[in-house]
């Protein structure tokens, strides 16, 4: 492509201040310099200031501010746009944007529910423009390498178990304390959930990324306050969730639990480990209070039962070696090894070349189906099936009121 590819940022809050929009400083200055970004939005100008501040500094060039994403999609100089506002605005803004003819990449968790998700995925079927999801942490070195020694290497044997368990006590915070970051997400309609869709979706992702396709989940899911748990169960308020034990099957035979609670004091539980048939690859980042949601983001250890054990960095540096150097440039382009900058590069080049990328639409509403089956299966107090979720065979009992929200305010038709 000889032309520059025009770039629009939807949501110039946290994210793309701190991660989207410093990512795209690293790849122009490692030479992946295929794009200029032309127009920022945000609601709050001093946001959308700071956005099109830093992107000028990095190109020299002025990007128009927006105060209304509306006006941008239809008057602005732009090719594709970054989405990253709050969870229930992503199908909203993405349909439109594809259906003006704009190339999407959207933030985690993709959508709020499985209906608004499959709309997104299909609108961007219908126009025939990229729809990427923003996953950063498998593209990390450390995930890279830990996928590649269960699926390709095989260094643990069969993969048979994983248990991610995290517990630790974190006060609850009055409705006062949050940051306008926060205030959104308390909102059903806006957030979909709290940390299952949320960070968790990172997680999730993740899982589908070692183990492949899921089969079924099974979840108790509860928002421990003073006073009795509040059960996600139909007839109960909707509460945010601060507590989760899930149990998944994977069509390849993997089984493995995704325990978590910040409403228990005491003793506290680390527990993030990979089990194989020879082996085993634990993350030892038990400092790091996100490795329940982030895994593989720091030290690890993976360790066989001939003797052999791998630091993360042996680990890392192995699965470079043995892929060889045009695998390793397709993973970390031009050696940049921010994750945030390649998800954007991935999103940037799949357009350049006419290619799927990495984690598209359907890909992300895969993922969201198993938020989804964490919160169905402890509504319905049964086991949910992936495939019969996705098939729209489950009952929808968590998500019925935010479609029914979405159902209410669809994404407008724009034209530019
Ligand atoms: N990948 C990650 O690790 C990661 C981390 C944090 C957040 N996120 C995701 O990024 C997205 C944004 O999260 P955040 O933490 O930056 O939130 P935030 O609240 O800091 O930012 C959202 C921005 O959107 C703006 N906005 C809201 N409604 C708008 C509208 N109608 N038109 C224009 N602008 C509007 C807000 O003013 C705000 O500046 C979410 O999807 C979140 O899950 C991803």
């Amino acid at each position: 492509m000889a032309e520059k590819i025009r770039l629009g940022i939807i949501g110039c809050g946290g994210i793309a201040r701190s991660r989207h929009i410093t990512g795209m400083t690293i790849l122009k200055r490692a030479g992946l310099d295929n794009f200029e970004v032309t127009a920022v939005c945000d609601t709050v100008e001093e946001n959308a200031q700071a956005v099109a501040a830093h992107a000028r500094e990095q190109q020299g060039a002025q990007p128009v501010i927006y105060r209304d994403w509306e006006e941008m999609v239809c008057k602005a100089p732009i090719d594709a746009v970054d989405i990253c506002l709050p969870h229930g605005l992503h199908h909203v803004v993405g349909i439109a944007c594809l259906e003006a003819g704009l190339h999407v990449l959207v933030e985690k968790p993709y959508t709020v529910t499985l209906k608004t998700g499959r709309a997104l995925a299909e609108a961007a079927d219908r126009a025939g423009k990229v729809l990427a999801v923003a996953v950063p942490h498998r593209r990390m070195p450390g995930q890279r390498a830990v996928a590649w020694a269960l699926n390709e290497a095989h260094l643990i044997g069969e993969v048979r178990t994983f248990f991610a368990n995290y517990t630790q006590w974190r006060p609850p915070r009055a409705p006062e304390q949050l940051s306008p970051a926060m205030v959104w997400r308390y909102n059903r309609e806006m957030g979909g959930g709290a940390g299952v869709i949320d960070s968790g979706f990172h997680f999730l992702d993740t899982i589908r990324y070692f183990y492949g396709e899921p089969e079924q989940v099974y979840a108790e899911v509860r928002a421990y306050r003073d006073g009795a748990p509040v059960v996600a169960r139909e007839g109960i308020a909707h509460e945010r969730e601060n507590t989760v034990m899930a149990l998944f099957s994977f069509k390849s035979g993997v089984i493995g639990t995704w325990c978590w609670s910040f409403a228990v004091a005491g003793k506290e539980t680390r527990d993030c480990v990979i089990n194989g048939s020879e082996g085993s690859i634990e993350d030892t980042g038990y400092s790091n209070r996100f490795v329940v949601y982030h895994q593989f983001m720091g030290p690890g250890e993976l360790r066989r039962r001939d003797g052999t054990y791998l630091s993360m960095e042996e680990l890392q540096a192995r699965h470079r070696r043995e892929i060889g150097p045009e695998r390793v440039q397709q993973l970390f382009p031009n050696g940049v090894t921010d994750h945030f900058a390649i998800e954007i590069w991935d999103f940037l080049d799949a357009i350049e070349r006419g290619r799927k990328p990495e984690v598209d639409g359907w890909d992300g509403l895969r993922t969201l189906a198993l938020v989804e089956a964490i919160y169905e299966s402890s509504w319905s107090g049964r086991a949910v099936r992936i495939d019969d979720l996705l098939a729209g065979e489950v009952p929808s009992g968590w998500q019925r009121d935010i479609d029914a929200y979405w159902d209410q305010h669809p994404a407008p038709h724009l034209v530019r």
